[in-house]
């Protein structure tokens, strides 16, 4: 089974004792004993040999002559770039045919580089295995649920299960950590390229013969797979493991616990993958070895299971042109990677200067833009800020992406802009290890998100990203910084934990959610959560049960509305909050109700309870509320809570990063218009004093050093 406390590198004999722990609350962040362990963490973890916030991006100099490296270099240096990846795809130009290896232009990069003060993220290029692969192994194509099996002449293509496929990456993973472990140019090992995209689940022959083991091995026996899959519905019931399949296409929905199986193995079988590949580089070499997340942006991969596998967590995060506020889907990223990464600093290992390629409408950024967005990422904990990609590529599929040097050249607004971040970053380098704080965590859980994504479900307009961006949103709107957790992690250190989508629940997970609130949490739980267990099986007892001591209610029926259909919600007979999607038949038994239904077919009946259970609070939210109507349930939340959110003006992005020596606003301005922030220190990009308040310019940053560390008093969450 999945462990899934986070990942802590630090050997326990190294840890303090906490002499100031908050003996009465318990809650880690009111001592100075975070500081004293990252002091201890910096030295024990795994982060690159570099100095500062790293900068630069994926390098693919395989497309060019060698004149144009030479140029690379001298702009790279002109820009600050420290830190390039390199040979992510380069497979077919490294192993030329099975078993024959052409290092040489690898070499002499590697050391032009190296001579030009360039630190290198070196990749195996396994996400691209090479023509000669496919045409020796065609049974190692990846087929998809419908049967199609995959062509030749894109990227992926190979399935995991495939044994020739997993012969060939440890060879080539073993021959570049062999040859290049001793480089000086390389500090870093990149292995493959955002797993679980494009290739993801397979259906071919080898991958089902895996699957049948992989259940083998979790079940033990037929018995305890018929139980689990639930087969005595449409006489499912299995008498030998060769009958068992994936769950390709059929003529209607297939067992929904057979397809959350599958989406596990899946996932098993692409960290078998990197597995095999990082003790390949490790049987030779020290530097620690990453693997590209994405985080918020791909869910095919428990990233929990894998942030324990990697030494250092590095996210992909590219804005979705289409959502007007891209910013707070660019924070979630961000915090979610520092929460995979247990509170570690973390690469940005790719974001985009401006326009990407492969949405409908690719907008391109606007002056000022992409500083936002690296010092966003930065401000939540990343210490290494890199693009997709340094040079604009002429041919292929992504000639239509931007880059850190556009097609236009040094003659243009991005690549001013470039050089004007790496020199900004560079005044940053006393930021690097500095560490977020938060009092709030957003409960995330892919497995869940997996379970509920699949089909016939109550309504297709209940949505498990949807409400934790709602929920995130509204937070972040108040200026309130949020860790995301898995629902199985110690919660004890949160003042307030929120479970916008947690439709899949454990019994175990959800006695511990019980016990945090009995222990004085205070805990927020939205719709459709807790309904089912880790087999897709509804819980016994109803939906909800499990969480019936912290919540106090009592959910009879799921009521979804009609497409568009609204219904009001009367809060506390003070005013009135706009909902859709979704109602409930509550029994809030002895729990407080606190808003009703004013319309719709609950009308009359409990839309919102508030549960006194031991020395906490939970609360349950049985109805889709905007972000916006988030706010009456959430102000009253954070008073249960004891959390002031420091509400800055509108639009203005705040966090503080704090260091062994000293704390850090980082502040965004999304809006036009110049905002104020009360604060005095020194502004780090422009070396000016901030003598207690600083104006943000409209679309500006601003990275201030407290002269002093916000004093106890009444507790904020910046
Ligand atoms: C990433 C990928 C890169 C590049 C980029 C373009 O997902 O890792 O190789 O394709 O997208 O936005």
């Amino acid at each position: 089974m999945t462990d899934y406390s986070p990942p802590n590198r630090v050997r326990p004999d190294r840890l303090q004792p906490s002499p100031e722990a908050d003996t009465v609350t318990g809650h880690r962040h009111d001592s100075v004993v975070p500081l004293i362990r990252w002091s201890i963490m910096t030295a024990d973890r795994a982060w690159p040999r570099l100095t500062g916030i790293a900068y630069g991006g994926d390098y693919n100099p395989e497309q060019w002559p060698r004149e144009v490296w030479r140029q690379d270099v001298v702009l790279m240096r002109e820009a600050g770039v420290s830190l390039v990846s390199v040979g992510i795809f380069s497979w077919a130009l490294l192993e030329t045919r099975e078993g024959v290896f052409d290092f040489s232009w690898l070499d002499e990069l590697l050391d032009l580089l190296h001579e030009n003060d360039i630190a290198v993220d070196l990749g195996t290029p396994t996400a691209s295995p090479p023509a000669w692969f496919f045409a020796s192994h065609p049974e190692a194509r990846v087929v998809t649920r419908d049967g199609v099996t995959m062509g030749f002449g894109s990227r992926g293509m190979a399935s995991h299960s495939s044994p020739a496929y997993r012969e060939a990456i440890v060879r080539i993973a073993d021959a570049l950590a062999r040859r290049y472990a001793q480089h000086p140019a390389v500090v870093l090992w990149h292995v493959h390229n955002e797993y679980g995209v494009p290739v993801g689940e397979d259906y071919s022959e080898q991958s089902v013969r895996a699957f049948r083991n992989w259940l083998r091995e979790r079940y033990g026996s037929l018995d305890g797979l018929n139980a689990a899959w639930g087969t005595a519905f449409w006489g499912q019931h299995y008498t030998e493991w060769e009958h068992v399949g994936a769950p390709a296409a059929a003529p209607s929905v297939v067992n929904p616990a057979q397809r959350l199986d599958f989406a596990r193995f899946t996932d098993h079988q692409l960290r078998e993958c990197f597995i095999a590949e990082r003790e390949a580089i490790r049987a030779h070499a020290t530097q620690p070895i990453t693997t590209n997340f994405m985080a918020n942006q791909s869910w095919g991969t428990d990233l929990w299971a894998w942030a324990r596998e990697v030494d250092i967590v590095s996210d992909d995060h590219y804005l979705w042109a289409a959502d007007p506020e891209g910013e707070i889907g660019l924070a979630i990223a961000a915090d979610l990677s520092r929460s995979l990464a247990g509170g570690e600093p973390w690469i940005l290992m790719e974001h985009s200067t401006s326009a990407v390629n492969w949405q409908p409408r690719n907008i391109a950024k606007r002056p000022g833009e992409m500083a936002r967005n690296s010092l966003a990422h930065l401000a939540r904990g990343a210490d290494a800020i890199l693009f997709f990609q340094w040079r604009a590529g002429r041919a292929g599929a992504e000639k239509f992406h931007s880059a850190m040097l556009p097609h236009a050249g040094t003659r243009s607004r991005v690549w001013r802009e470039v050089v004007e971040l790496g020199q900004g970053l560079g005044r940053l380098a006393e930021l690097q290890g500095s560490r977020v704080r938060a009092d709030v965590a957003v409960l995330w859980d892919f497995e869940s998100f997996w379970a509920q994504g699949l089909e016939w479900r109550p309504s297709v307009d209940v949505d498990y990203a949807e409400r934790v961006r709602a929920y995130y949103e509204r937070l972040w709107r108040d200026g309130v910084t949020v860790d995301f957790a898995h629902p199985s992690q110690d919660l004890s250190g949160y003042r307030l934990v929120v479970a916008p989508a947690q439709y899949l629940l454990s019994v175990d997970d959800a006695e511990r959610l019980n016990r945090y609130v009995e222990q004085g949490g205070t805990l927020v739980v939205s719709f459709f959560s807790a309904v089912v267990d880790e087999h897709d099986a509804v819980h016994e007892g109803g939906f909800a049960a499990p969480l019936h001591p912290a919540l106090g209610v009592r959910v009879e029926e799921h009521l979804p509305l009609r497409e568009g259909e609204k219904a009001a919600v009367d809060w506390r007979g003070e005013r009135r909050l706009s909902a859709d999607v979704w109602q409930e038949d509550l029994d809030p038994g002895n729990a407080e109700v606190v808003a009703t239904y004013a319309e719709g077919p609950a009308a009359g009946g409990a839309a919102i309870t508030r549960n006194r259970h031991g020395s906490g609070t939970g609360w349950y939210v049985s109805t889709r509320l905007s972000s916006t109507d988030l706010a009456s349930v959430l102000d009253a939340v954070y008073d249960d809570a004891g959390i002031v959110p420091p509400r800055h003006p509108d639009g203005l992005e705040v966090v503080t990063r704090h260091g062994a020596d000293a704390d850090y606003l980082v502040a965004i301005n999304h809006r036009a218009e110049p905002a104020r922030l009360a604060a005095s220190g020194v502004e780090l990009l422009t070396g000016t004093r901030v003598p207690g308040a600083l104006e943000v310019a409209g679309g500006g940053v601003a990275v201030i050093r407290l002269d002093a560390r916000p004093t106890g008093g009444g507790r904020t969450t910046p």
